[in-house]
């Protein structure tokens, strides 16, 4: 068993998630608090030995590790030949916008979701367009508004959507049925589907559906990102993959991930994935294991608590309702850091109903997370007690 009980002391190593003040407990950006696979690790370290920095090439086994996890945890292999090495996941949704939609377009999100979306649309002269997702306090899920959703993309000046496949951050994990749905009506309308699905490893009792494994016809408009980076926990390795079935579609992403230079890896990237795909076997099943637990600890510590934790099955990064006693996020969390020290994601940054939510980061020790939930909890009464 991997003992992710010990964590890296990163204070004063240039992490962001650790410049804290003395007491402070940061538990909101997606990086975790657990030592990387012994396996990467060697990789990287092996790598260094060369002594020798140069420019470095793709090899073949770099696509092979790729499609083989896929083949081995997903149950769908995707062809090698569809794949692009990547330096990461948000680089390769602005190189996308930029290649294959115009200045003026729409491009569609669902909110509230992952808020680098907004930045790679808006940032190159592009309009978001949102179907929020619709949430039901109740089961505390989320689903889709399927007549908002169809009407927005056949709006003439929609010509991509970015799918976030599990969706951060509310953790929903789309069911088959729902990305095949997605897929046609993309398909239908002519919209290019951008499918960001770097928390696809990352799910509980629920399978996730990537979507290089739909139907020929369903994925020919559509681009996919995977990464190791949340996985793995190697978020500053830079490298990602995009899949692209369709050839075309795949000539024009290269050319884009191609110009805006962002197809060339650093030296440890070929190494740490290719350790992190066929060598970290053991070390993610024992990750998933740590992190249901983690994931069942906080629903059982704030059952009693106004606080509603959502029971979306997917990602470490926990998305609390506190709509009973806040509808501002960014309020409650500057107030839990100043009288708590614990740090966590105001939901508002988010779009949507996120300013109802806060996002907790749980991939931490355990003895972390239940500090977290005991300064969370003394947080929602000094709230409350302040009127
Ligand atoms: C949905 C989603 N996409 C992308 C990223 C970041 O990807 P990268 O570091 O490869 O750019 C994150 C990080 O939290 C994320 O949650």
């Amino acid at each position: 068993m991997t003992d992710f009980d010990q964590m890296p002391k990163r204070q004063g190593t240039n992490s962001i998630k650790w410049q804290v003040k003395d007491g402070e407990l940061p538990m909101w950006i997606a990086d975790m608090d657990f030592a990387v696979s012994p396996a990467i690790i060697a990789a990287i370290k092996q790598k260094l030995e060369l002594k020798a920095f140069g420019y470095e090439e793709i090899p073949d086994e770099y696509y092979q590790a790729v499609a083989a996890w896929y083949e081995k945890i997903h149950d769908y292999r995707p062809d090698p030949s569809w794949m692009i090495f990547v330096t990461g996941v948000v680089p390769a949704i602005t190189s996308a916008v930029k290649r294959l939609t115009h200045v003026g377009d729409k491009v569609l999100v669902q909110a509230p979701v992952y808020n680098m979306f907004y930045h790679s649309i808006e940032n190159t002269g592009r309009h978001v367009l949102s179907s929020d997702l619709q949430y039901d306090q109740a089961t505390t899920r989320y689903h889709v508004d399927w007549e908002d959703l169809e009407e927005k993309l056949a709006d003439p000046l929609t010509n991509m959507m970015i799918f976030c496949n599990p969706h951060n951050p509310t953790g929903h994990v789309w069911s088959r049925d729902e990305v095949m749905r997605i897929a046609s009506l993309c398909a239908k309308h002519q919209v290019v589907l951008f499918s960001d699905e770097i928390h696809g490893d990352l799910t509980f009792d629920q399978a996730y559906t990537p979507v290089f494994s739909l139907p020929d016809e369903l994925k020919q408009h559509a681009v996919i990102a995977v990464s190791p980076s949340k996985t793995f926990n190697v978020a500053a390795l830079h490298a990602a993959t995009v899949i692209v079935p369709n050839s075309n579609l795949r000539a024009q992403v290269s050319r884009g991930l191609n110009s805006d230079e962002l197809a060339e890896p650093n030296l440890a990237a070929i190494p740490g994935t290719i350790a992190a795909y066929t060598q970290s076997n053991q070390w993610y099943h024992d990750l998933l294991d740590y992190l249901a637990i983690n994931r069942q600890l906080v629903q059982k510590e704030l059952a009693d608590t106004p606080i509603k934790v959502s029971k979306e099955a997917g990602t470490y990064l926990l998305w609390l309702d506190i709509s009973q006693f806040s509808h501002d996020s960014a309020a409650f969390s500057k107030f839990l850091r100043e009288k708590t020290g614990l740090i966590l994601s105001a939901g508002d940054v988010y779009g949507a109903n996120g300013h109802d939510f806060v996002r907790m980061n749980v991939a931490a020790p355990r003895k972390l997370v239940a500090d977290g939930l005991t300064r969370l909890k003394r947080g929602v009464q000094l709230w409350q007690k302040q009127g």
